[in-house]
């Protein structure tokens, strides 16, 4: 999108402001993730936008198309319902043309994406995600409010703004035509407010109307649904964010998409997590819909096909949510080859650990027998005065002692003390921890060489057996 001067050495070469570096994203030859399909797989990485996604090319060309219709004047504010990305795209444009910026978000997105908005002077309202489509606390719906409230409001409008698609059309399809040299066959994108789908797929299907275009929404969305049978479908929730819809958003052009296909969230941020680790590439959660959604298309196609598929966002958005460890595992989206130890712990604490039980050596059986009813548990870990795991009390040996009067309530717990338990750490993959539960019944997990928890069989046979 940059009018800036040709390279050369006599020339400084510089960009006036930072919206001019908007666009131009390469194009990256997927390989491990492309291995068990014949055509080339090429990812468009619109994390390379300053903004770090496809929105900034909308957010600055529906704030310019304003300007040049009058819809937005100086001194103006622009307002959006966004979940973050289109938001900064406006945000960028407000910086630096002197804007007011409001962004109204449902509160499912996520902190670093309200941060960043903030942090580049954007005003930032959050609305309740559950509030259903057409109600007064809806997004959409507060955002159209604050814009007709506000003096000089300016609301931006993605899903029905035709600047929207138009950016695409204008800059993504060329880019892509361009640099695949005509020969891109298949065009895959997320569905959200679909300009990204519609546009470049139009402008590609005007340079060959034999490209394929496909879009891809998660389970729960309704487009689909909406294109093959004609019907609105109920939505259902889903965790990926910045795509699918409850409604039929103006930019999803039917008549440009050929097919719409359906990822879970469980397929997509397993994908998202594979591109980091295999292929070098830190995407969001929407841009492993699209991949997951191209490489079903991909297998249906030949070694001459070249498919691209759009990547819209970079993961340093999702590092508390869809790249941690934890959250995934909170969700029950962490594959079992992927759970930790202590991840199970937690899941095991629903949120935070309880502090470890314990007892001294010199603690009375009648004190265990009542942490153990008090607490659900079946061991104790025995604790000496150096600190040091000394040993355990296990529920079916002290239970049997003072059933067959071999000791009495008052005698110190050294009297039925096992040896302690065996350690492990909670960093360890789950699957080292099934392994030693074969042996044993419970096992100690360290954080930083410290115990934190017991783990027993029934917290991993669920993993065993699901
Ligand atoms: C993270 C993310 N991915 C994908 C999309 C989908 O792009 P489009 O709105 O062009 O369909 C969006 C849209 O907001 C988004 O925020």
């Amino acid at each position: 999108m940059s009018d800036a001067p040709a390279k050369t050495a006599s020339t400084p070469h510089y960009h006036d402001n930072i919206l001019q570096t908007v666009g131009d994203t390469p194009l990256v030859r997927l390989n491990a993730l492309a291995k068990g399909v014949k055509p080339l797989v090429l990812a468009k990485l619109e994390s390379f936008n300053p903004g770090k996604s496809n929105k900034d090319r909308v957010g600055i060309h529906i704030v310019e198309m304003a300007e040049r219709e009058g819809a937005l004047k100086p001194g103006g504010t622009i307002v959006e319902a966004t979940s973050g990305n289109t938001g900064l795209g406006l945000a960028l444009a407000a910086a630096v043309k002197g804007y007011a910026c409001i962004c109204v978000m449902p509160d499912k997105v996520g902190q670093e994406k309200r941060d960043i908005l903030k942090a580049h002077g954007a005003r930032v309202v959050i609305t309740p995600t559950s509030a259903p489509p057409g109600s007064p606390e809806r997004y959409t719906e507060v955002a159209k409010r604050l814009a007709s409230e506000i003096r000089g409001g300016f609301l931006a409008n993605q899903y029905f703004n035709p600047h929207n698609p138009g950016i695409h059309y204008l800059t993504t399809g060329p880019e892509i035509w361009r640099d695949t040299a005509g020969r891109v066959t298949c065009y895959v994108a997320s569905l959200g407010t679909g300009g990204s789908t519609s546009g470049a797929g139009r402008y590609l299907k005007e340079q060959n109307p034999r490209v394929r275009v496909v879009g891809v929404e998660p389970v729960g969305s309704v487009l689909g649904e909406y294109q093959r049978t004609g019907k609105l479908a109920e939505s259902h929730p889903y965790l990926v964010e910045g795509i699918g819809q409850e409604t039929i958003p103006g930019n999803v052009w039917f008549d440009v998409i050929d097919e719409i296909l359906t990822v879970t969230d469980r397929e997509s941020f397993h994908v998202m997590r594979r591109l980091s680790r295999e292929e070098g590439i830190f995407v969001g959660g929407s841009s492993g819909t699209a991949l997951a959604g191209a490489l079903k298309v991909a297998e249906r196609m030949t070694a001459e096909d070249i498919v691209v598929v759009m990547l819209p966002d970079t993961g340093e958005r999702y590092l508390s949510k869809f790249h941690s460890d934890a959250w995934l595992a909170d969700n029950g989206m962490l594959d079992a080859t992927d759970l930790r130890v202590g991840d199970l712990l937690r899941q095991k604490a629903a949120g935070d650990l309880p502090p470890l039980l314990t007892l001294a050596p010199s603690d009375q059986l009648r004190t265990a027998l009542s942490l153990i009813r008090r607490h659900h548990v079946s061991q104790l870990p025995i604790v000496n005065a150096a600190g040091e795991f000394v040993g355990t009390v296990v529920e079916p040996k002290l239970f049997g002692a003072l059933l067959d009067g071999s000791a009495m309530p008052e005698d110190p717990v050294s009297a039925v003390m096992e040896g302690p338990l065996p350690r492990l750490s909670a960093d360890e993959p789950v699957v080292a921890a099934t392994r030693m539960l074969t042996s044993v019944h419970a096992l100690l997990v360290e954080m930083g060489g410290r115990p934190v928890g017991i783990l027993t069989r029934i917290d991993v046979i669920g993993y065993v057996a699901p």
